[in-house]
């Protein structure tokens, strides 16, 4: 689990926060889509969460660890329950595919015995089955974050943060990765990824947390990029305040009186041959959709 109580994180030298006052609760077992322009803060959020950088105000607990009070000895530990993935993969050029991976866990001090059944065990979830003597540079792009996935997952961590993991991919290799990190999370692991991808977040259908200039301000359940079901916190437009979810909506263009001008768009949807497939989903759960129809059947929440 992740706890942000009113961290505010503002680094020297700087006058606006690069997080301002943000407060959150990841679960145990979620997947949940960081979002915002650039600067918003959704790297120093990672950052703040693998006690890379420290909180200025306020209160961070990670796995049942309270960030502030956490003594250096110990951040090892805390660092061993977190894989990370980044946008520039990070590979050990010099090392194969299996080298790169079995790496994160000789740090370790796993035996050899482990080693050599873990490490293929963790290539083939991530569809790397016979490429572990491949170098980094006979792989593609696609394949190079598959294996710092691996690497990241290896030692099964609790907790997968993944910053931009797609930002140097296509859109289908991308779609994959986020696919595969949705795999992991169904066997337990919190995945939070911080992203620009807004056809991933919309097909995916999870939870969305969105920054502002360091503000938090929405947090929607089955959300997409730009709307979302159910609604957390809103943003006033006018006061650019968070608002309560449950106070008036601002005007977005949406008609409540007239459903039936949507539910021709739904129809519309359905028909588009561009639109995605659900993915990641049981076979048989409804096909998702737009988050205007999604926002106007869902049961609205009060913020946490
Ligand atoms: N080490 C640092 N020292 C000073 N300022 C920093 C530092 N790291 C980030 N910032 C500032 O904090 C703000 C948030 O940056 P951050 O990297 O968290 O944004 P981001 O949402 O990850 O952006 P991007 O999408 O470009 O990766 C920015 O204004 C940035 O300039
Ligand atoms: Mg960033």
């Amino acid at each position: 689990m992740i706890l942000f109580e009113n961290v505010t994180k503002t680094y020297p030298r700087t006058t606006r926060p690069a997080l301002d006052d943000v407060s959150l609760e990841i679960p145990r077992g979620e997947f949940a889509f960081v979002v915002g322009t650039s600067g918003s803060g959704k790297s120093t959020m990672m950052q703040l969460v693998m006690k890379e950088q420290d909180v200025t105000r306020g209160r961070i607990l990670v796995a049942g660890r309270e960030l502030d009070r956490l003594p250096e000895r110990k951040v090892p530990a805390l660092r061993r329950e977190i894989g990370c993935v980044f946008q520039d993969f990070r590979l050990l050029p010099n090392k194969t595919v299996f080298q790169n991976v079995a790496y994160a866990l000789q740090v370790l001090g796993s035996s050899r015995a482990r080693i050599r059944q873990t490490v293929p065990e963790t290539l083939e979830l991530v569809g790397l089955a016979g490429m572990e003597k491949r170098m980094p540079h006979q792989l593609s792009g696609g394949e190079q974050q598959r294996v710092a996935i691996a690497r990241a997952f290896v030692n099964r961590p609790p907790i997968l943060l993944a910053d931009e993991p797609t930002g140097n991919l296509d859109p289908d290799t991308s779609l994959g990765i986020v696919q595969l990190l949705d795999r992991i999370n169904r066997t337990g692991t919190t995945v939070v990824m911080a992203t620009h991808d807004t056809v991933t977040v919309n097909a995916m259908r999870k939870r969305v947390i969105r920054l502002d200039r360091g503000v938090l301000v929405s947090d929607m359940e089955a959300g997409d990029y730009t709307t979302g079901s159910i609604p957390r916190i809103r943003l006033d437009e006018e006061t650019g305040s968070p608002r309560r979810a449950d106070e008036p909506e601002v005007a977005d263009g949406y008609d409540d009186a007239d459903p039936t001008a949507y539910d021709e768009a739904d129809e519309d949807d359905e028909d588009d041959p561009d639109a995605l497939p659900p993915i990641g989903r049981d076979a048989d759960a409804p096909r998702p959709k737009g988050g205007i129809f999604r926002r106007r059947k869902a049961v609205q929440t009060t913020d946490r």
